[in-house]
């Protein structure tokens, strides 16, 4: 039997935003130059609202050996979880650059979207993740659920 499932998400131009979604915003855009990612050039900057109100950024920072890099979310979502590990997060901002310093769409990776729906477990509440996509629209997938139907739990 066929069955469907549907996701939802919002898109905005970045002045519909609210000044606290802006602003994180401008946090993961400045958190970009922090990337360190000399292999793939492609600069990712993450920013995390903690329920105090506080800002955690995280950056990309590859490694020679390919595998033992991290992306600019986990970076972020680790680091607040190891700062502040009774804060919910609120909201997750996502901003990319190419080699050429122009803004990229982003999307989550696979691995980012369980350590997210992880993180909403732990602290039993959905986080809001926006993702700057093209032409200066933001994507907005309010719980990762959206990102990551079906997934994985024991
Ligand atoms: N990357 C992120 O930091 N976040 C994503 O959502 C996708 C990919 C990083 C991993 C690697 O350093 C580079 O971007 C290219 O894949």
């Amino acid at each position: 039997m066929d069955k469907t499932k549907t996701i939802q998400y919002q898109e905005f131009t970045l002045l519909e935003l609210c000044d606290f979604e802006q602003e994180l915003i401008d946090a993961a855009m400045n958190a970009t130059s922090s990337a360190y990612a000399p292999y793939s050039n492609f600069h990712v900057g993450a920013a995390v609202r903690l329920d105090s109100g506080e800002i955690v950024t995280g950056s990309n920072q590859e490694n020679i050996a390919y595998p033992s890099g991290l992306c600019a979310e986990r970076t972020a979502l680790f680091t607040a979880a190891t700062q502040h590990p009774d804060s919910a997060v609120l909201a997750l901002a996502i901003v990319a650059r190419n080699s050429d310093g122009k803004i990229v769409p982003i999307s989550p990776c696979g691995a980012c979207r369980q350590v997210m729906a992880e993180q909403e477990s732990r602290q039993d509440k959905k986080m809001r993740i926006l993702c700057y996509n093209s032409n200066d629209k933001i994507l907005i997938f309010d719980g990762v659920e959206s990102l990551l139907p079906f997934v994985f739990t024991m």
